[in-house]
């Protein structure tokens, strides 16, 4: 039977998009903040969830989200310094950490500004092992890990083609992007799909045709690293806008 690839909710624009997204985070947060005291989230860089991070930065976000206890973890970054134009962390400090009472304690970067991305990426699997107290073989459970799809079909910085496509050990990686000219930082699929939940938002008549491949095409996750992602389905939450659903065959009606 076709696993499912998740829950596909179609919003008429980004700004709904970053809206419905945002008011999930918040549900999601009071739920496990009453349940755990606390919320872990590892966060997506490019241009789309800033649409959210500015969302959550502002009102009612900016006062009814337990920001003390939220702790954020990145899901990918580039090789640069925090304060570097590309920097994912230099991007959500700008949209949200600036605006909202986090305490720096709770804020957990990946240290993209080290000569060696190999030992930056250990380094990162440090502080995981740190933070979720973890064996030697467990793997560190988020309770929300957001996600993001390159028209190449990459998603965090599993691009294709790369060997950390097949990495099933290491919790971080720090793979050799061709295409890119640069070394990227990035949790591992086994890491990805041990989330409590996955939520992708993918926004755009761009990624309108990489977004039918991926949820309708054949399984080639080597071409489609984003169908790496295959938690069990109640996991799995696609937030898309009618530009990026348009060439979807499947139903599914207007926005809900
Ligand atoms: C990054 C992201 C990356 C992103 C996709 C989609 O570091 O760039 O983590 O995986 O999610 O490239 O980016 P957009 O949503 O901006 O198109």
């Amino acid at each position: 039977m076709e696993e499912s690839r998740g829950d596909i909710s179609v919003c008429r624009d980004l700004e709904q998009l970053s809206r419905r997204a945002a008011h999930q985070w918040a549900r999601w947060a009071d739920e496990f903040v009453m349940a755990k005291g606390r919320f872990t989230v590892a966060l997506s860089g490019g241009s789309t969830p800033r649409a959210l991070y500015a969302r959550l930065a502002g009102e009612p976000f900016r006062d009814c989200v337990p920001w003390s206890k939220v702790h954020l973890f990145w899901g990918d970054e580039r090789c640069v310094p925090p304060d570097h134009g590309d920097s994912n962390y230099g991007m959500v400090k700008e949209a949200l950490l600036s605006k909202v009472p986090i305490p720096p304690e709770n804020i957990h970067r990946m240290p993209g500004e080290r000569k060696d991305p190999v030992r930056a990426a250990f380094e990162y699997e440090q502080t995981l092992a740190e933070f979720f107290n973890l064996s030697r073989t467990e793997l560190p459970r988020f309770d929300l890990i957001l996600l993001g799809l390159g028209e190449d079909g990459h998603t965090a910085s599993l691009f294709p083609g790369t060997v950390v496509l097949h990495e099933r050990k290491r919790l971080a990686a720090a793979p050799y992007v061709e295409k890119l000219h640069t070394y990227r930082l990035t949790l591992t699929p086994p890491v990805l799909n041990h989330a409590a939940n996955i939520l992708f938002m993918v926004s755009g008549e761009a990624k309108a045709t990489i977004l039918r491949e991926v949820l309708e095409g054949e399984y080639q996750p080597e071409q489609r690293p984003a169908q790496l992602i295959r938690p069990t389905p109640e996991r799995l939450l696609w937030m898309i806008d009618r530009a990026a659903a348009s060439r979807l065959r499947q139903d599914l009606g207007g926005e809900s």
